[in-house]
């Protein structure tokens, strides 16, 4: 399937419905690797995929062009997702790749690169192309140091490689084609919470160069197309960057005989009488991104885990790694609970980790349970949720 965007602009590339699994995101709804191509007095391809998808990417390329008249190839990420098809698809066409020096290190250290021809660009770099001009915007560390996104001044579109993405596989191409907005929203975020969330802090910055562009397409490489609501998506990140949080708290856990799960429940019974929003998830049966897109913006995350083994239940350490990595915001208050059978050691891995993000950590005597919790235990864990909820 081929998508025209503009005279001469086209979408050629590949959608994934059967990815699951990205480097620890689980891909419930697919992926999409958007390669874009522009046929001027030099034809361009933006961007590549997947190395199982460059059969699809040839087909798609074949019907507007042959392939041997491709000049350049611009690569704004070294990412596998990106450029796994690249040695092939250079080898087929003969171009040379442009990029900056970092991603030509990246590429050089991943793929058998003798005998590329490479322009490599600095920041603001620009490349005539016959009626078009491609500018070049560095974007280190969103999410990898060879970051850069490409705007075309003519079209004022700009192609942002991984951010503003979702990894979402859909029939739709366009954001005025998706139904629910919202949800194409909550899918950006969730992908912002997992893939840039670290290096938020360069976003404002990044957001200023761009509003001095007149932007009609923002073109990424995973997803949807944003036309009618680069506005939203583009204070969307500087509100996700922003660390502020919403009422919400975000009970992740899990257990091994239900006890720690009993705690769960009855902390988050006395939240919600506070009017706060909750919640949980055990963290053996719902994705790790979901439980972080939700933990973005939240005022509390409380973490519990069972004793087993001297030390933390394997699921939940498995989140920890995964969170302490994304660095969420240090402005919330964290929480560990769990029960244990004659030595407790899980809360307090909890809470190193909270302590490395700067939580502001809130410790009660019924935040950890021997064996089974009993009525009056479960009391004070809901009385305990009730105090958290009406703390200023
Ligand atoms: Fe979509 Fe960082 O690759």
């Amino acid at each position: 399937m081929v998508v025209k965007i503009k005279e001469d602009v086209y979408w050629i590339g590949t959608i994934d419905w059967d990815v699951r699994e990205f480097h620890g995101y689980e891909t419930l709804n697919g992926s999409t690797y958007n390669v874009y191509l522009i046929k001027d007095e030099k034809n361009v391809l933006i961007d590549a995929t997947k190395d199982y998808m460059f059969h699809d990417l040839m087909l798609n390329l074949k019907s507007v062009i042959d392939p041997k008249e491709i000049d350049y190839i611009v690569i704004n990420h070294g990412e596998i997702d990106h450029t796994g098809s690249l040695e092939k698809l250079v080898e087929y066409t003969g171009a040379t790749v442009i990029t900056n020096e970092k991603c030509k290190e990246h590429l050089e250290l991943q793929y058998n690169t003798e005998g590329w021809e490479f322009i490599t660009v600095d920041d603001k770099g620009e490349i005539e192309i016959g009626k078009r001009k491609l500018k070049f915007i560095k974007t280190p560390m969103l999410h990898w140091p060879d970051n850069m996104v490409t705007y075309v001044v003519e079209d004022k579109i700009l192609f942002s490689n991984d951010a503003f993405g979702q990894h979402m596989a859909s029939s739709e191409r366009f954001d005025y084609e998706f139904k629910d907005v919202e949800l194409l929203l909550e899918e950006t975020k969730e992908y912002f919470a997992n893939i840039l969330l670290p290096y938020r802090m360069l976003i404002p910055g990044v957001i200023d160069t761009l509003k001095n562009l007149e932007i009609h397409y923002i073109c990424p490489s995973h997803g949807i197309i944003w036309r009618e609501y680069i506005e939203e998506v583009l204070e969307k990140y500087l509100e996700w960057s922003s660390d502020s949080c919403v009422n919400r708290a975000v009970i992740a856990y899990d257990t091994m005989y239900n006890s720690t799960k009993k705690m769960a429940y009855s902390i988050g019974k006395g939240l919600m009488e506070c009017d706060v929003q909750v919640k949980i998830y055990n963290l053996s049966k719902t994705p790790m991104n979901k439980v972080m897109r939700d933990i973005l913006d939240a005022k509390y995350v409380l973490i519990g885990s069972p004793t087993l083994n001297s030390n933390i239940y394997p699921s939940v350490a498995r989140f920890l790694a995964y969170m302490e990595g994304l660095r969420p915001g240090a402005n919330k208050i964290g929480v560990a609970f769990g029960s244990y059978g004659w030595m407790e050691m899980a809360t307090d891995v909890i809470k190193k980790t909270f302590e490395k993000l700067g939580f502001n950590i809130i410790e009660d005597q019924c935040l950890t349970c021997r064996f089974v919790p009993k009525e009056d235990q479960l009391s004070k864990c809901y009385k305990f949720g009730k105090r958290l909820g009406e703390m200023e």
